[in-house]
């Protein structure tokens, strides 16, 4: 089913959907009237539900039985809506809110967005490709959701180069933990697969959505580059540009956005991100200007006129709506899709209903938190799931599995073994929250110190270099 809507090839119209949907809702509730097994009616309801995804994907409105679909219905994109369907959880570029204390369900949402798992094999694979241990955000499932990196990987056997893409909005100034993910795994496969990397600071797109001013936008993109390039990144295999300034600077990258421009109708974005009549027509045309980074011709200086080099995006599964666009329009303006590997969120401090924000102070822990601001946010405001009182910890253990410590250590404790033997210890009662809490202070102090030091030594001359338009070490 998703195959078919995955990339808009052999897609069904609005109308098939529609009458396949009847049916289904037909289908569901015979099977309820027949009292037939829970499983069954289960697995058919489910259906029901991604059906209804697709539709409102396809035809750009909700299904209504007994009302077909309108004449001026989209043509098929690319896989299920963002949101919608009969799902608590809310994720798009956007938003994230969810009212289960674990978090986002993600299989559901590999399931709605029509990706695929991240599983055993494919991490297997990747280590044997890569020759290298796989990094613990793959071991561990916070990259859990992938497109085509099978494709990727089957290429680059074959000696066929990719390259990598991602991005980031600068909305302030400061840049907190959750912001360093993407990051830290783009410079991971960077690393491992040696491969040039574009990264996209969209100043112009936190200027159409926020109340700031063209300035301070461009501003923040320096300031976020510094943070970014303190990750670590190589300047001979990097990339850094922020739209306001590579837009009017390359017409390569400008005849791109122009054609995906045309390949995308105002019903086909309104149905993946929801815009409505009162948007501005520079939101309305943004997606293209994030969609174009994926198409290696948008980098003539990197890959000269190949216009055929493979992308591969490693982002939050959040900013998936830019790239189902994406992948539906390359095929019908000649270029590749890109492929992407997705991660889980960031959760803020007081649980993991929603992901950090920058906007609220104490849902996040800055990179230009002091030591005492880490210990103060984590011991006052990271949620726990310890007991009350310590004789009902001792007794009956917390639940790792809700606290915001524990999950926290799952991205930044690299020691697979220690931190096993703390959910264990925390899960039995043997550690306490205040003790978990201080094993989460105590490598997060460091770590935040280590960054600090390193964005220090980032003059405006290294960023200068960094996003200047230039041949990298890579011969194509
Ligand atoms: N829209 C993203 C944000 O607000 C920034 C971004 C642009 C991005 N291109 C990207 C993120 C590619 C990941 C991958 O943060």
């Amino acid at each position: 089913m998703t195959d078919c809507l995955g990339d808009g090839e052999g897609a069904k119209t609005p109308m098939e959907l529609y009458e396949e949907l009847t049916a289904q809702g037909d289908q569901v509730r015979a099977l309820k009237t027949a009292k037939a097994e829970k499983t069954e009616i289960e697995a058919a309801v489910q259906l029901l539900i991604k059906l209804k995804v697709d539709y409102k994907q396809v035809a750009g409105q909700d299904y209504k039985a007994g009302c077909p679909p309108s004449e001026n219905s989209v043509a098929p994109d690319n896989g299920p809506a963002a949101s919608g369907g009969d799902d608590e959880d809310t994720v798009d570029p956007w938003n994230v809110s969810t009212t289960n204390a674990k978090g986002v369900d993600y299989d559901k949402l590999i399931v709605r967005f029509g990706s695929s798992k991240i599983d055993k094999e494919l991490v297997d694979r990747i280590e044997k490709v890569a020759g290298q241990r796989p990094h613990h955000f793959l071991r561990r499932g916070i990259f859990f959701s992938h497109r085509d990196m099978h494709q990727v990987l089957d290429a680059y056997e074959k000696q066929k180069s990719f390259y990598l893409y991602t991005g980031r909005g600068p909305s302030s100034e400061s840049m907190h933990v959750g912001h360093l993910i993407p990051f830290i795994f783009t410079k991971w496969l960077q690393d491992v697969f040696d491969i040039p990397l574009v990264i996209q600071l969209t100043d112009d797109e936190k200027y159409l959505w926020k109340d700031l001013t063209l300035e301070d936008c461009h501003h923040f993109a320096v300031e976020n580059a510094k943070d970014i390039i303190a990750c670590g990144f190589d300047v001979n295999k990097t990339f850094i540009f922020s739209d306001l300034d590579y837009m009017g600077a390359s017409p390569e990258f400008y005849r791109n956005v122009v054609k995906i421009q045309k390949h995308v109708t105002f019903n086909q974005v309104k149905g993946i991100f929801g815009f409505t009549d009162s948007d501005c027509i520079g939101k309305i045309s943004f997606p293209a200007i994030q969609a174009a980074p994926s198409f290696s011709n948008s980098f003539p200086q990197i890959f000269g006129s190949r216009k055929d080099i493979q992308c591969l995006i490693p982002c939050a599964i959040d900013q998936d709506p830019y790239f189902r666009m994406t992948r539906d329009v390359a095929p019908r303006i000649g270029y590749p899709k890109p492929a992407l590997l997705h991660s889980t969120f960031f959760p803020a401090l007081q649980g993991a209903q929603t992901k950090m924000s920058a906007s609220d102070a104490n849902s996040s822990i800055f990179l230009t938190d002091t030591p005492k601001q880490i210990k103060n946010k984590i011991n006052k405001h990271a949620f726990s799931g310890g007991k009350d009182t310590v004789e009902e910890h001792r007794q009956d253990g917390g639940n790792p599995d809700v606290d915001v410590s524990f999950m926290y250590l799952t991205f930044f404790l690299e020691d697979d073994e220690q931190l096993e033997k703390i959910r264990q210890d925390y899960a039995s009662g043997a550690l306490l929250t205040g003790e978990l809490k201080k094993i989460l202070i105590e490598t997060l102090q460091p770590m935040i110190a280590q960054h600090q030091e390193r964005r220090k030594q980032v003059t405006d001359e290294t960023v200068k270099q960094f996003m200047t338009p230039r041949r990298l070490n890579f011969h194509f």
